[in-house]
């Protein structure tokens, strides 16, 4: 039985001071998915990683990105040593905005997943088409070489702390979801393309997340859906008032 996971990308968003209200807020909200049995967590800028945890160790907190190398001449990156090294176990791969708007690519994303994966890392791999993917009935193909290419050389262990988080573009902070079908539809293509990656039996395990303007109001016509396991969600993260209402709706 795989764990409900609701996960909150706060992207370059608040401050330290703000992300430390929250973090301390996100006390009651740790207990209360604890109860429900839904795993919560959040991924705030690498600055506020520390704050976040420091005030409630009990949230999974995620970087939202990583470098593959461990150090050396690559200005302006973070390794995953560096996060390891700060208590940090988890971390987004291959975001929409780190592809669009940061050149990442499905090869670059695979050299950060094997890096992430070998440091025990679990990690967040996002997916996803963009609008004239979508038009062009592309998605399925283009969602298998993003599976494909990100994961190769990924051992059977190492699948285990294999996340996916489906999140068509076009519906990223733009208020156009993909309707509940069409994401059931992606999730079980996905869980499909996983099995033939590694095995049945481990592709049953894979927590799939859907993400793309999911909101308390949507959020639970996505978890009724069978393949569908969770929420990576942006702007509805960003104040623990928002994100409890859509723990509130996990149930
Ligand atoms: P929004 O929830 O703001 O659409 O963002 C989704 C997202 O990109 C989460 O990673």
């Amino acid at each position: 039985m795989r764990k409900k996971l609701l996960l909150g990308n706060w992207k370059m968003n608040l401050l330290q001071a703000e992300a430390k209200v929250f973090a301390e807020a996100s006390r009651a909200l740790t207990q209360k998915a604890k109860a429900m049995n839904v795993m919560l967590g959040v991924a705030p800028t690498y600055l506020s990683l520390q704050t976040v945890k420091n005030a409630n160790p009990e949230l999974i907190v995620s970087s939202q990105d990583m470098h593959f190398e461990a150090k050396g001449a690559f200005t302006g990156e973070i390794s995953a040593e560096m996060l390891a090294d700060i208590g940090i176990s988890w971390t987004l791969i291959g975001h929409s905005e780190r592809r669009s708007y940061f050149g990442e690519t499905n090869l670059s994303c695979n050299k950060k997943i094997k890096k992430a994966l070998s440091l025990g890392f679990t990690v967040v791999y996002c997916v996803g088409e963009t609008a004239k993917e979508y038009e062009e009935n592309q998605t399925k193909q283009v969602i298998l070489d993003q599976l494909t290419v990100g994961l190769q050389g990924v051992t059977e262990e190492e699948f285990q702390r294999i996340i996916i988080a489906y999140e068509p573009v076009w519906s990223i902070g733009t208020g156009l979801n993909a309707s509940p079908e069409h994401a059931q539809d992606i999730c079980s293509f996905i869980r499909k393309t996983l099995a033939t990656l590694s095995s049945k039996s481990r592709a049953e395990a894979v927590q799939i997340l859907y993400g793309g303007s999911v909101k308390p109001a949507n959020v639970k016509a996505y978890l009724l859906q069978s393949d569908v396991d969770g929420a990576l969600v942006g702007g509805a993260s960003l104040t623990v008032e928002s994100f409890e209402a859509l723990l509130t709706q996990m149930a």
